[in-house]
């Protein structure tokens, strides 16, 4: 099975008309950070190229939608549907030649996102979900794990930026795990993938402060329709205006909130 409704069809269509570009540059990325002036300007420039196509097309398709997008921020419409962009979600790995970022897009409804997608353009991983209809990597449906006790877990988290007033706090979340339940902890560099990976149980949670939504408003679909939970440090849904996210299984949400206190 595999999802088709008009939304779906067109922000797939939006993303292969985008990672044209983006493979190309990536592949021209990878030349330059072996020089010495490194890429420069050149990813900026690629965040923005990318960034045009997408809202060219979803504009095309559905003239009507707002949207938020990291480079160029609101474009005021329609109250009711939203686009929420992140034309590149990894732009570190992207401006080393790592090849570990994505295009994240949702689609909000009233607040509420309904569809959306997290697609690794290297890997060729598209990570896509509607609500009701499942959570899916490239047609095959996904579940979160089922692992119940956080010591066999593989969990995820990211930042601190060095700018960032909560430093020391994730420094502290960050050691709370490594002592107390010796859980293995990846830093991946992409919070759009980090969730679509917890979404296809690859990664059985993740935790995170100081995210933006266009970061997390495709994840929260993902993991939703693969059964995972989307849940701020208490447990509560105010991930968004806290910036403070924590997305699991289904088993281990209470175990991570106990840690997080
Ligand atoms: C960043 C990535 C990274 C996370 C940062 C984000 P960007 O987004 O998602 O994993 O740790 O907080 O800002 O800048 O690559 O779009
Ligand atoms: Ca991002
Ligand atoms: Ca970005």
């Amino acid at each position: 099975m595999r999802l088709s409704s008009a939304n779906i069809n067109i922000i797939i269509k939006a993303c292969r008309k985008a990672i044209k570009p983006l493979i190309r540059d990536f592949g021209e990325i990878e030349k330059l950070q072996v020089s010495v002036k490194g890429p420069g300007d050149f990813v900026t420039a690629s965040d923005k190229k990318v960034e045009k196509i997408l809202i060219d097309e979803l504009s095309k398709a559905r003239p009507n939608y707002s949207i938020l997008s990291e480079e160029i921020g609101e474009i005021k419409n329609d109250e009711e549907f939203k686009w929420i962009i992140d034309p590149i979600d990894g732009t570190s790995n992207f401006l080393h030649g790592i090849p570990h970022f994505a295009i994240s897009i949702g689609l909000e409804q009233k607040k509420e996102i309904i569809c959306g997608i997290v697609y690794d353009p290297i890997k060729d991983e598209m990570f896509i979900a509607e609500k009701g209809n499942g959570s899916y990597l490239n047609n095959q449906r996904m579940r979160v794990s089922a692992r119940q006790k956080l010591k066999d877990c593989l969990i995820v988290t990211g930042g601190p930026k060095i700018s960032s007033t909560s430093h020391k706090k994730i420094l502290s979340e960050y050691k709370s795990f490594s002592t107390n339940v010796i859980t293995p902890i990846r830093k991946m560099g992409s919070a759009a993938l980090d969730m679509a990976y917890v979404a296809a149980g690859r990664f059985d949670g993740f935790w995170q402060r100081d995210l933006n939504y266009w970061d997390i408003a495709a994840g929260i679909i993902l993991v939703k329709e693969a059964g995972g939970f989307v849940t701020d440090f208490n447990g509560e849904d105010k991930f968004i205006e806290s910036k403070t996210i924590l997305v699991t299984n289904s088993r281990i949400n209470k175990e991570m909130i106990e840690i997080l206190k």
